[in-house]
């Protein structure tokens, strides 16, 4: 009698433990396979489509500086030149004669003490440029065109030869009244109306400041070309 009912815990035990190993076995292998090395219960990683970290393209700024001379270098051998406007086109104009062509590149000593070159097409440009003379401030040849029956004291500066041909060409006179000065910049009547405000003239109330810098040409190895033949 004893021995039955021992013979029954046993069984039942067994059949127990049996039992559990089979379930774990089962949720094992159904989990992960039948392998020891069970890698299918490493979290998978999540990738989005749009990569979210941009690939770097710029160069590399260098960020390094002199720590025992944090002054910045100074801007010598740069590649323009920087000149206040009036200097530079009193530059260009002093050295007009009536053989100078369109083409001839000049010379001047920009601020930095640097020989430069320019040429006539940046005087041009400044000529064409809105707010030269401060905000709002109209272009040159936005009055001074080429069209001499609407420009004021018949001057075109829209052009070269507009400009060399002077002003007042009333009845379509071949030279007009000189306004580059002659080699005389400060004398001419191109810088009186730059320089001076002339409050009664429309178009004349604001004036090209001495100190207005512009970046402008390029730096000139060699000595100056002095006096053209
Ligand atoms: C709003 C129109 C206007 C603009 C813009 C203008 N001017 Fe004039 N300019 C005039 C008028 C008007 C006169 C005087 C005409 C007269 O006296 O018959 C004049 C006269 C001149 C004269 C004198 C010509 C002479 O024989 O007396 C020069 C030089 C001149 N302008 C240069 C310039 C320059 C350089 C600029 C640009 C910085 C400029 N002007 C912009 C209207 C303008």
């Amino acid at each position: 009698m004893n021995d039955d009912v021992r013979k029954y815990i046993f069984g039942a035990i067994t059949v127990f433990l049996v039992g559990v190993t089979a379930w774990i076995s089962i949720i094992y292998v159904s989990a992960c396979g039948v392998t020891l090395a069970c890698n299918r219960g490493k979290p998978s990683v999540d990738r989005t489509p749009i990569p979210t970290l941009i690939p770097a393209t710029l160069p590399v700024s260098d960020v390094s500086w002199d720590v025992e001379n944090p002054e910045p270098a100074p801007l010598t051998n740069s590649d323009t030149c920087r000149v206040p406007a009036v200097n530079f086109i009193g530059a260009w104009a002093a050295l007009q004669t009536p053989k100078s062509t369109e083409a001839d590149p000049f010379y001047f000593v920009d601020e930095d003490g640097q020989n430069c070159e320019a040429a006539f097409s940046d005087v041009l440009a400044l000529l064409n440029q809105p707010d030269l003379r401060g905000a709002d401030s109209l272009a040159c040849t936005s009055c001074h065109s080429g069209d001499l029956t609407v420009a004021p004291a018949q001057l075109d500066l829209s052009s070269f030869t507009g400009i060399m041909t002077g002003s007042r060409r009333e009845a379509k006179k071949p030279k007009g009244t000189d306004i580059l000065g002659d080699g005389e910049w400060k004398e001419s009547l191109l810088y009186d109306h730059l320089a001076v405000a002339k409050p009664n003239v429309p178009g004349h109330e604001q004036t090209l400041s001495a100190d207005y810098l512009i970046s402008v040409g390029r730096p000139f190895a060699g000595p100056l070309p002095t006096a053209t033949p």
